[in-house]
């Protein structure tokens, strides 16, 4: 590779943390973060066995600040942030999974939006400050194609179910992701001049043991004709939280096989 490709993406010196970084995808942008040059550190309620982690539940206030504080004191200050935790509504069963709207309970839409929302903003406010005071940083906000469309609940729909018993995607998925493009934007603009880039990353859904009825359903809304495999995001995460995207900020990059463009 060529030394201007490296200098490109080189990531050495840097300090990346990822919330829900023990997840699915959490696991592959701090793979490929750390690959790139970076010292990183997952951000999870529950332990990585393969990053240093900091144990901290992101949607409490005072949690989140005393973990800043452990990580800049243990990595040193923070050079890029991936906001990348959310409920994730296909493994935690439930009303959170596929609640339809009209039964649909506060106290469900209070905690996604306490994790996928609410965690992002603390996790900003936390850590941003001080990016802005040294006048460099990098946040990236893991969205989702249903930032910006509604989803198709016809995917969801399983046979034999009366019309008011199919699963559906829950309201809070579409509020927090499209919660979180808003929070990109506002600041994306408050910290530009302090050298700050924000940006959201929007993916598809990833093919992950999911029905294979599901599965080619959404394939067919697809351009590309299949899902994501789970790698599919680490050259678009890479791009975003290194120099190579020096000029964008307030950017939405939507990455999903070109489903938003049907
Ligand atoms: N997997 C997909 O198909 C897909 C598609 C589009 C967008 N996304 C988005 O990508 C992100 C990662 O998705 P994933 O599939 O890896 O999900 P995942 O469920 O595998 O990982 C989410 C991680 O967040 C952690 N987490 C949950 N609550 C937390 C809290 N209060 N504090 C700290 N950590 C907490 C979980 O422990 C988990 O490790 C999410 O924002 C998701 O909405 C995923």
């Amino acid at each position: 590779m060529s030394s201007r490709i490296d200098q490109l993406f080189d990531l050495t010196g840097r300090v990346a943390v990822v919330t829900g970084g023990a997840g699915l995808l959490g696991q592959r942008h701090l793979s490929i973060l750390e690959e790139a040059g970076a010292t990183v550190v997952c951000v999870d309620v529950v332990d990585s066995p393969r990053f240093p982690s900091v144990l901290v539940d992101i949607a409490d206030a005072a949690a989140v600040s005393a973990a800043a504080s452990e990580i800049v004191d243990r990595f040193g200050p923070v050079d890029i942030l991936v906001n990348n935790a959310a409920r994730n509504p296909k493994v935690e069963g439930s009303d959170a999974a596929f609640g339809r709207f009209e039964s649909f309970s506060v106290d469900t839409w209070d905690d996604e939006i306490a994790i996928g929302l609410t965690g992002a903003f603390l996790m900003s406010q936390a850590i941003g400050p001080e990016m802005a005071r040294r006048g460099r940083g990098v946040i990236l906000n893991v969205c989702s194609d249903l930032a910006v469309i509604a989803p198709d609940q016809r995917l969801y729909r399983q046979a034999g179910l009366e019309e008011d018993e199919q699963p559906v995607k829950p309201v809070s998925y579409s509020v927090v992701k499209h919660g979180l493009l808003g929070l990109t934007r506002y600041l994306a603009t408050y910290w530009a001049a302090a050298g700050v880039r924000v940006n959201a990353l929007s993916p598809g859904g990833v093919e992950n043991g999911q029905e294979p009825e599901f599965v080619d359903r959404l394939s067919t809304l697809i351009p590309l004709g299949r899902m994501a495999n789970v790698d599919e995001y680490e050259g678009a995460v890479l791009y975003c939280c290194s120099d190579a995207s020096s000029y964008m900020t307030g950017h939405n990059l939507i990455v999903d096989g070109g489903r938003t463009s049907w």
